[in-house]
């Protein structure tokens, strides 16, 4: 069934475990990351991001999949905007049903994305909605990987009482779109955030980081772990393979099936890895 953002990582955070937030791109993505959470039996988190949308063209066609697939699900499944810069489809998808959104204006100096955020957060509350910002860029979203950004601690808590918001993404030694996962997180960064900051926090660019750094990160106080590159890694090795096996199949229901299943797999596996407590 289709549940609040709050009540999975609410949950994740009573039982001091992980809870797994995977991006989608299309309906195979959010069909393999349900049967994924099916197969672990888990709750998970369905994440479109801003920039998926855009490719699409418009939210409510992926977005409506993506409810439709939570309510359908034999386990509890969020649905939530990720990396969201634009208001208005902060809105749009306030409007068509989304349990939460993350409002990314990690790029807007302190006070700038004090305030947006702020603004953000009063819109999303007043409508039910979860809210998620970031603090402290976490790089990578434009190719250029910044492994060194890091959030300060009293600065995280501040940010937090001023805008209200009900998680916190930080930069802890993570960047987006790594190929390999060999990411160095600072454990000892994310149990001082842990400590300072009221909010459950979030691990962005989770791709680049193996199984235990995952779980020593969970271990330390981080909560939700958003995960995109590897999921698509799994993808393309899986439907590349089948059709480089059968090149004569025109139909991509063949390749496409192969890699929905393969980020199925993936999906059980990773959810293991951050419920290990
Ligand atoms: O918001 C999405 C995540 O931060 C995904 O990052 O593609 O490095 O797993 P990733
Ligand atoms: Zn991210």
């Amino acid at each position: 069934p289709l549940v609040s953002t709050g009540d999975i990582v609410g949950g994740a955070v009573a039982r001091r475990r992980g809870c797994g937030a995977f991006n989608a791109i299309q309906l195979e993505h959010l069909t393999a990351i349900v049967d994924g959470a099916e197969a672990a039996d888990a709750p998970v988190i369905l994440q479109l991001s801003q920039n998926a949308v855009r490719y699409h063209g418009a939210l409510a066609p992926v977005g409506g999949a993506a409810l439709a697939e939570a309510r359908a699900a034999g386990v509890p499944v969020a649905v939530h905007l990720d990396h969201a810069e634009s208001r208005e489809l902060v809105r749009e998808a306030v409007d068509l049903g989304f349990g939460s959104v993350m409002f990314d204006g990690s790029t807007l100096d302190y006070e700038a994305n004090v305030r947006a955020t702020r603004e953000v957060a009063k819109y999303c509350h007043d409508h039910g909605v979860w809210v998620e910002a970031e603090l402290g860029e976490v790089g990578g979203k434009d190719g250029v990987h910044a492994p060194g950004a890091r959030t300060d601690p009293g600065e995280a808590a501040k940010f937090v009482a001023n805008t209200g918001v009900d998680a916190l993404a930080v930069a802890v030694g993570s960047s987006h779109a790594m190929l390999t996962r060999d990411a160095a997180l600072d454990f000892e960064l994310i149990a001082a955030l842990h400590a300072a900051v009221p909010v459950p926090l979030v691990l962005h660019g989770s791709s680049g980081v193996s199984d235990e750094g995952l779980a020593g990160a969970v271990a330390a106080g981080m909560t939700k772990v958003n995960i995109a590159t590897q999921l698509n890694k799994v993808f393309t090795a899986a439907a590349t393979d089948d059709w480089r096996e059968h090149p004569e199949r025109v139909d991509p229901r063949r390749y496409l099936g192969a890699g929905r299943a393969a980020v199925a797999v993936e999906v059980r596996r990773l959810l293991g890895v951050l419920m290990l407590g």
